[in-house]
């Protein structure tokens, strides 16, 4: 099948390397000259693990080409995939220009009768608009088909997915099931709306399991229960599940945050209050800043203090920073004097580009540590977690405090090695023998 994907985005750029490698015919595009031009160069914009490997061999195959929507003047493809950005403005409204504009451009070189895909993350009811407001006078059909790929695996959720999600009239759903010949994967087929809520009501979901976890957190850091164990023991019920209870610093990202505002505002347009939902954001608004006030609380003033932020992105295995827990805590850190050396294997770059003033950005991790005093993990980064705690204990302050953000590491041979350690909801394991007695005894 011709399938034409427009925006080359985290989206845009895995559905036409997953297509494509699947044996469609595929063109991606982009308004961007210099993002068209990194594609066809094999030097991506983005940093996904194994999406260059598909896209290269795609390419080299014939199946993939990339080109600037300007220089698109032959018809396109008999589905064209939107996958254009949908920011939430600071109202919670979600930005529908780029999805319009690509919706508008498309119609112009579709095909008779062909099928406009939406795979943007739309709010419920957008594809109804889209319908009666663009697609009306034409033959063209309207499906909406969300995706559900975590950035760091997209590729392997491209091909492995638990469910795809198909909505729209019974023979473009036909059609569209076909594209995903070859893959295992149960099919849930409904009207355009239902998908969409579909796609919110997953996200939001998610984001309310983080956000309970750390609720449950923070109780048990005041009665020095242990968290690690509490999520194991409600995870092994089947009815709740174990994934998505890992208490920390909470998340981040430019979905989960970016749809639960939009879907709090679509609640609220629709006389609904979204309560699960506020409180979801409030409760993570508190967690990201968990390791300044523990910093504040056990310096008095940080003015001066020298600090190690370890973890940039809002979580490992991405270059991506938007909405990241670190962000919040850097400013915070600096707004109140605090000296910050901060490291990231994968997202210096996106970092410097909006932290510009007062960040000591470094290029490796081991020249972090000399004579800190507190050292805070921002992001679960293997490079992280496994790196030779004994001797960075040795380069830092003596008695630095190490604020795991992820429960990542062993608190017992943290404070082995003379750390202050403190987790997220870690209890006794977090204290030093003196105080463990006070609560054991
Ligand atoms: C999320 C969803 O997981 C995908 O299904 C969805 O397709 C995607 O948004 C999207 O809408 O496009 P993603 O933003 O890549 O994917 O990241 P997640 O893996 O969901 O993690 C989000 C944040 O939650 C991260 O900051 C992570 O550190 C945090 N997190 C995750 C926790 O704090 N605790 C957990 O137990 C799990």
């Amino acid at each position: 099948m011709r399938i034409t994907v427009v925006g080359l985005g985290y989206v845009g750029s895995v559905a036409s390397a997953a297509f494509s490698s699947l044996g469609h015919d595929v063109v991606g595009v982009d308004i961007s000259y210099a993002t068209v031009e990194a594609f066809r160069d094999g030097v991506l914009p983005i940093y996904e693990p194994g999406l260059n490997e598909v896209i290269t061999e795609s390419m080299q195959n014939g199946n993939l080409r990339f080109s600037q929507i300007e220089n698109m003047d032959d018809s396109l493809g008999e589905i064209v995939v939107i996958a254009t950005g949908t920011p939430t403005l600071s109202n919670g409204v979600s930005d529908l220009s780029q999805i319009k504009q690509s919706v508008a451009w498309s119609m112009e070189l579709m095909p008779d009768e062909g099928i406009v895909l939406m795979k943007s993350t739309v709010p419920p009811g957008t594809g109804r608009m889209i319908k009666k407001e663009l697609l009306q006078d034409t033959t063209l059909r309207y499906v909406a088909n969300p995706e559900f790929l975590r950035e760091g695996k997209a590729v392997h959720d491209w091909f492995h997915p638990e469910r795809i999600v198909i909505g729209g009239q019974s023979d473009a759903i036909s059609l569209v099931k076909s594209l995903y010949r070859g893959i295992d994967a149960p099919f849930v087929e409904t009207d355009i709306t239902s998908a969409e809520m579909i796609k919110y009501a997953s996200n939001a979901f998610l984001a309310t399991k983080i956000s309970y976890i750390n609720e449950i957190a923070s109780l048990c850091d005041k009665i020095a229960a242990d968290i690690d164990d509490v999520a194991a023991g409600i995870g092994l019920d089947s009815r709740i599940g174990s994934s998505f209870l890992n208490a920390g610093v909470g998340f981040g990202g430019s979905c989960l945050p970016k749809d639960l505002k939009a879907f709090r505002r679509f609640a609220e347009d629709n006389d609904q209050a979204a309560e699960i939902m506020s409180a979801v954001t409030l409760v993570n608004d508190r967690q990201r800043l968990l390791p300044y006030k523990f910093l504040v609380s056990t310096f008095g003033s940080i003015s001066g203090l020298r600090v190690a932020v370890l973890g940039l992105a809002f979580k490992p295995d991405t270059d991506d920073i938007r909405d990241a827990p670190s962000i919040d805590l850097i400013r915070a850190l600096l707004g109140d004097g605090a000296l910050v050396n901060a490291y990231d294997p994968r997202a210096l770059k996106n970092s410097r580009d909006i932290l510009r003033e007062g960040v000591r950005f470094q290029e490796s991790l081991s020249d972090c540590f000399h004579d800190v005093q507190a050292i805070l993990i921002m992001t679960e980064w293997p490079e992280i977690v496994d790196y030779d705690w004994k001797w960075i204990a040795d380069q830092a302050s003596s008695g630095c405090v190490l604020f795991d953000g992820r429960n990542a590491l062993n608190p017992d041979d943290m404070i082995s090695y003379g750390f202050k350690y403190k987790g997220v909801g870690r209890g006794v394991l977090s204290m030093d023998d003196s105080e463990r007695n006070n609560y054991l005894t």
